[in-house]
C-alpha cells in the first residue's frame, strides 16, 4: 500500500497537484466555495451566522416563488426525477417540447433547445455552428462558457477590445470577403453590467455577413419588453442569428437554452457534441424554468422592483464615489482596481454580514480587480439599509 502510494505520487499531475499556487492561495485566505446550511429569500447562514446574499444572479427574486417551486414539485412527483439520457439516444419528454415552444416564442425565434447548464448551452451556441474553416470574432471579456465553445470548435478566433465595435471593424476588413465569419457577443457582460452596443454590431455583421451569436445570460428577465432579453431591447431580434441563456440567473433555476430559426436549431441537433451526448434538462428543472417563465409575463412587479432596488442601490454606491465600472445593469462591480484592496474590502462586507464575489486578474483585466454584486428584486429595504452601513464600513478599511 505505501510502496503503491509512493510510486503515484511520483506523476507530474501529483506533483503539479501539491504545489498549485491558485489552489494554495485560494484554501489559505478561504475567498470562494463557501457552503451555507440554510437559504431564505436573499438570507443565507453559515455556521448559524446570517448574510445578506448580494452576488447571486437571482434577478428577480423567483427561488421561492411558491408557483415556480410547485411546479419544480409536481414534476418530480409525475415524471420522477431525471430522463438519465441524452435526447437523441433516449428520447426527450413532452415537457421539453413544451418549455422549448415557450422560450422560443417568448423571445421570438422559430425554435430551441434546452440544455442541463447554460454553461453547456453558451458552449453549444458555439459548436453547433462553427467550424474549423471559420474565422471567430469575440469580445475580450466574453464568459468561460463561450471561450470553451471557441476552443472546441477549432476555428481561429480573433479578439476584439471589449465592447468596441470599431476594433472589431479593423479586424474583420483584414480578413478574406469569402471567409465564413463569426461574431460572438453577449447581451450584457456578466462582470461588468455592460450592455453590448448592439446596433453598431448588427451594422458589421450586415455589411461583412457574419453570423452572429449572443449570450443573454444576464439580459434575459431583466432588459426588453416583460424581460424578452437585450436583443428585443434593441429591436434586433430577427437579425441576431442565436440567442443563448442560462437560466440560473432571472428564471432561478438550472439548464439554459439556444433559441434560433428551425434549421439552425435542426443543424445544432446534429453538429453540437454538447447537445448530442449531454443528459436531458430534468423534468424539475424545466417545469421551475416554465413556471418562472409565465410568472416573468403574469407577474412584471418584480422587475419593477428589481429596478427601484437598483436605482437605491446604484445612488449608495455612488454616494460613496465607488467605481462600478459605468454598470448600467443589475449586475454590479465594484472596482477597486489591486487585489489587496478587493480582498480588505470582501472582508470587511463579510463582517457586516454582507455576502459578495472577489474576482481579480486574469479573471479580470488588469487594474479591474473588483467585487461582483448583483441586485435582487427579493431585496428588502432593510437589506438595502444593511448593504449601505456594511459598504461605509468596507470604505473605510481600504
Ligand atoms: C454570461 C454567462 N453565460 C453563461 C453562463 C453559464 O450559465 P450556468 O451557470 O447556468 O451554467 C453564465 C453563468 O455564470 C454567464 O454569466
Amino acid at each position: 500500500m505505501a510502496l503503491s502510494f509512493l510510486q503515484r505520487s511520483k506523476t507530474p499531475i501529483h506533483s503539479r497537484i501539491k504545489s498549485d499556487d491558485a489552489t494554495r492561495l485560494r484554501l489559505k485566505y478561504d475567498t470562494y466555495y463557501h457552503i451555507f446550511e440554510k437559504q431564505e429569500g436573499t438570507r443565507v447562514w453559515k455556521d448559524g451566522e446570517e448574510f445578506i446574499m448580494l452576488s447571486s444572479n437571482d434577478y428577480l427574486g423567483l427561488t421561492h416563488h411558491p408557483k415556480v417551486k410547485e411546479a419544480g414539485t409536481k414534476a418530480i412527483e409525475k415524471w420522477g426525477t431525471s430522463t438519465t439520457g441524452a435526447r437523441l439516444a433516449n428520447g426527450g419528454r413532452s415537457f421539453h417540447r413544451e418549455l422549448e415552444e415557450e422560450i422560443a416564442a417568448f423571445v421570438g425565434k422559430e425554435a430551441s433547445h434546452v440544455f442541463s447548464a447554460g454553461y453547456l448551452a453558451c458552449a453549444s451556441a458555439v459548436t453547433g455552428f462553427a467550424d474549423r474553416k471559420d474565422i471567430l470574432f469575440a469580445d475580450k471579456n466574453l464568459h468561460s462558457s463561450l471561450w470553451s465553445g471557441i476552443k472546441l470548435s477549432g476555428a481561429r478566433c480573433e479578439r476584439f477590445s471589449h465592447n468596441h465595435p470599431a476594433h472589431l471593424r479593423e479586424l474583420v476588413e483584414f480578413e478574406n470577403v469569402d471567409s465564413a465569419k463569426i461574431f460572438v457577443l453577449e447581451g450584457v457582460y456578466s462582470m461588468e453590467g455592460h450592455i453590448a452596443k448592439l446596433p453598431e454590431f448588427m451594422k458589421l455583421a450586415k455589411e461583412f455577413k457574419a453570423f452572429v451569436i449572443l449570450d443573454d445570460a444576464h439580459g434575459f428577465g431583466v432588459l426588453g419588453n416583460q424581460g424578452r432579453g437585450v436583443c428585443d431591447q434593441f429591436g434586433l431580434t430577427n437579425e441576431v442569428d442565436v440567442i443563448c441563456s442560462s437560466f440560473s440567473k432571472s428564471l432561478a433555476g438550472s439548464g439554459g437554452f439556444v433559441a434560433a430559426d428551425q434549421d439552425a436549431i435542426d443543424y445544432m441537433r446534429s453538429h453540437s457534441k454538447q447537445t448530442i451526448f449531454s443528459a436531458a434538462l430534468s423534468p424539475a428543472s424545466c417545469a421551475s424554468a416554465s413556471a418562472a417563465l409565465r410568472v416573468m409575463q403574469e407577474e412584471p412587479e418584480h422587475r419593477e422592483r428589481l429596478f427601484s432596488n437598483l436605482k437605491r442601490y446604484r445612488s449608495i454606491l455612488s454616494d460613496l464615489k465607488l467605481d462600478t465600472w459605468e454598470s448600467e445593469t443589475p449586475a454590479v462591480p465594484i472596482v477597486l482596481g489591486e487585489k489587496e484592496k478587493v480582498y480588505y474590502f470582501w472582508k470587511a462586507l463579510l463582517e457586516k454580514g454582507i455576502y459578495t464575489i472577489i474576482s481579480i486578474a486574469p479573471g479580470v483585466p488588469p487594474g479591474k480587480d473588483l467585487i461582483r454584486t448583483a441586485i435582487s428584486a427579493s431585496h428588502t429595504n432593510e437589506d438595502l439599509d444593511r448593504i449601505e452601513e456594511a459598504l461605509h464600513f468596507a470604505k473605510s478599511k481600504i
